[in-house]
């Protein structure tokens, strides 16, 4: 089954712990958590303080998505905040492996993460390495933009070489997704939809409702 990851960079900033208790209680077992830093991506938000105050609001999984530089030094304070996942961005990153490793040395799981223009060659070597590849179908650091469908290609290659490879990775798609390629999604062998706007803006109970509609 796909599994729905609720991008809280669309939901109330002010009353976070309200949304995400009620998209829990809706049936989401999975927070992306995007950390921006000013300088990568323009804007500031969500401090290594707001993962620790989520993770005693919900049992669900955090999974914070790191669009800076200076990977290493914040993978390690979202680490000890209680990031279950820390997805890092392929692009800022000198020394993913080392990274990779640090992230698992920590006991968390690491997932990389790719911008739309990075070329499946570079994602290749990483299939061996990490338990999630996630593929930004947006430029990272906000909400609400269109989803730039040439990443589908990148889709398949990922899901006809793990299958080749016999590894056991899943592949997320972050950005822009909605009603409208939720099926070809899934159809090309996407196993996480992280949903920002489609989940948190306007009515939450319909959303989901129709998601999961659409994913079953
Ligand atoms: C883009 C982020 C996404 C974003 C998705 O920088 O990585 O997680 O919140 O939001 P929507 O679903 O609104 O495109
Ligand atoms: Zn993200």
């Amino acid at each position: 089954m796909t599994i729905i990851s609720g991008s809280i960079l669309a939901a109330n900033h002010a009353h976070l712990a309200r949304d995400v208790t009620r998209a829990e209680k809706l049936g989401i077992e999975r927070f992306h958590i995007d950390v921006t830093d000013g300088h990568y991506t323009h804007n500031l938000i969500f401090g290594n303080q707001v993962v620790e105050d989520l993770k005693k609001e919900t049992k669900a999984l955090l999974d914070v998505h790191l669009a800076t530089y200076n990977l290493m030094s914040l993978a390690k304070q979202y680490a000890k905040s209680g990031a279950d996942i820390l997805t890092f961005q392929y692009e800022t990153c000198n020394h993913p492996l080392r990274l990779i490793n640090f992230i698992k040395e920590m006991g968390v799981k690491p997932a990389i993460c790719f911008t739309p223009s990075t070329p499946y060659e570079a994602i290749d070597f990483f299939i061996e390495e990490v338990d999630i590849i996630n593929l930004l179908a947006v430029e990272p650091g906000v909400g609400g933009q269109r989803f730039n469908g040439k990443i589908f290609s990148k889709i398949e290659k990922i899901s006809e070489e793990r299958k080749s490879r016999n590894k056991n990775l899943l592949i997320s798609v972050d950005g822009g997704v909605n009603q409208n390629n939720i099926e070809m999604l899934v159809g090309s062998g996407v196993d996480i939809l992280v949903i920002g706007s489609g989940v948190f803006q306007g009515n939450m109970e319909k959303n989901l409702e129709e998601l999961k509609k659409i994913i079953s």
